[in-house]
């Protein structure tokens, strides 16, 4: 069996009286993309706060690198390589991008690697080197979705999670941002991918998760999920043989 990076197993989650999650196993394997796909509300969102720790558990557990995860800060858990780009991007939009930039390696582990994680996101962003003392605040969205990722970067993560990347980008930036998360993912990086666009998050996502009401209803292989006609009618708007001309 391949090397677990991350292992969720059995998680359940309740805000108050709401049940968020009922029972979901999911696994990330080394060198993988994982995408959590589904409609609004199904849960995708609250996976990814509970691994960080910014949403506790109620039952199931989370293992990083075999260790435990579920009694740990979310500055600890950042400690362990675990970075999380949230919905929504949250950056310190009056600071400019190179401050940003420093923010996200601020944790001991990255601070030694500053100069070279720097290298590393400008050749893959140039346009942040351009724009390196503007106002994070004054970047389009599409800037500042590659942004957030790269100040993701900055802290030399094991494992990148995005929550819903591509949100509110024009087709083009779509393409660059799922073009980005491919090119990352050769460079090693390990990926878990929230998205809406289910059709792109398939084609890149060597393994993925569909949930529905907070529960894991089909799993499989990206391109497998993609053919599948179920799938593709529920969440993609058309059956598989549509594709063929
Ligand atoms: N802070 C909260 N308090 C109460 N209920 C919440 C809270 N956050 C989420 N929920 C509920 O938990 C369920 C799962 O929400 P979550 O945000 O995880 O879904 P999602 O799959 O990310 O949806 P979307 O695609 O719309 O982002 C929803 O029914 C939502 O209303
Ligand atoms: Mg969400």
């Amino acid at each position: 069996m391949a090397n677990q990076l991350l292992e969720v197993k059995g998680l359940a989650v309740s805000y108050g009286d709401v049940h968020a999650l009922w029972d979901v196993s999911l696994q990330v394997e080394e060198e993988a993309i994982v995408a959590l796909v589904g409609a609004n509300g199904a849960g995708k969102t609250t996976i990814l706060k509970t691994i960080s720790g910014l949403v506790r558990a109620r039952k199931g557990e989370i293992l990083f690198e075999g260790k435990p995860l579920n009694h740990l800060r979310p500055q600890e858990i950042v400690d362990m390589g675990i970075t999380h780009v949230p919905e929504g991007r949250r950056l310190f939009a009056s600071l400019t991008v190179l401050e940003n930039l420093k923010i996200g390696a601020y944790i001991p582990r990255a601070r030694p690697f500053f100069a070279e994680s720097l290298e590393r996101v400008y050749s893959l962003f140039p346009v942040l080197q351009n724009r390196k003392n503007q106002r994070a605040g004054t970047l389009s969205g599409g800037e500042q979705q590659m942004l957030a990722i790269a100040r993701a970067i900055m802290a030399r993560p094991k494992l990148i999670m995005l929550d819903e990347p591509s949100l509110g980008l024009s087709p083009i930036l779509v393409k660059t941002i799922f073009q980005l998360i491919a090119t990352l993912n050769e460079q090693k990086a390990r990926i878990l991918l929230v998205e809406q666009n289910v059709n792109q998050a398939l084609k890149i996502a060597h393994h993925a998760y569909v949930l529905k009401t907070g529960k894991v209803v089909m799993s499989g292989r990206g391109e497998d999920l993609l053919a599948n006609e179920e799938i593709r009618k529920a969440y993609i708007g058309g059956m598989a043989v549509k594709r063929k001309k």
